[in-house]
């Protein structure tokens, strides 16, 4: 009985440190909106995973300040699953900056749960092939080290 729609997608879900105290809230967003989350896990990220994560930023004006807020805190990761995921996901988060978020879309997550452009609550990765690699980077398809995180959703 699911709508018919566009093509499935996997796309990376981050809950940024500051908004990581309304998760419940971004959460229930994203199931609202009929995604399905198929992996989730807090990650504390180090200044090395984190450089390395935003690496194609590393060159911006902005790029020290979003490595230091991206560890200021725990951060809650997710695999979402859905139609066109991608870029739904992207946009119901909004524009970048919460402020003008507010202004432009006042129910995306941004508008709702961030602050301003740099804590702006939540992350989306921007295309496909980005997806691919920015879930292989916090859910390792190889390694076998977590064996509680490959769980697959069907298992659940
Ligand atoms: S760009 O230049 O268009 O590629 O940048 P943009 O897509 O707007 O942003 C890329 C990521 O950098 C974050 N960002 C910032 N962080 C901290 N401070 C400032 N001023 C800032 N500006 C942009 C932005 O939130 C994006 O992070 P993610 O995690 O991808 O949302």
């Amino acid at each position: 009985s699911r709508k018919i729609g566009g093509k499935k997608e996997k796309t990376l879900a981050l809950i940024k440190p500051d908004a990581v105290t309304k998760m419940g809230s971004i959460i229930e967003a994203v199931l609202d909106s009929g995604f399905v989350i198929s992996k989730a896990k807090m990650v504390l990220l180090s200044r090395t995973e984190a450089i390395d994560f935003y690496n194609e930023h590393h060159s911006k004006s902005f790029f020290s300040d979003l490595i230091s807020f991206m560890t200021s805190g725990p951060i809650f990761a997710m695999e979402v699953v859905g139609d066109e995921a991608v870029s739904s996901w992207r946009k119901l988060l909004g524009p970048t900056n919460s402020s003008i978020a507010r202004s432009e879309l006042p129910q995306s997550i941004r508008a709702r749960f961030g602050t301003d452009g740099t804590k702006n609550a939540a992350h989306g990765s921007d295309s496909i092939s980005s997806a691919a690699r920015e879930l292989e980077f916090f859910f390792p398809s190889s390694g076998g080290r977590s064996p509680k995180n490959t769980a697959k959703f069907t298992d659940c």
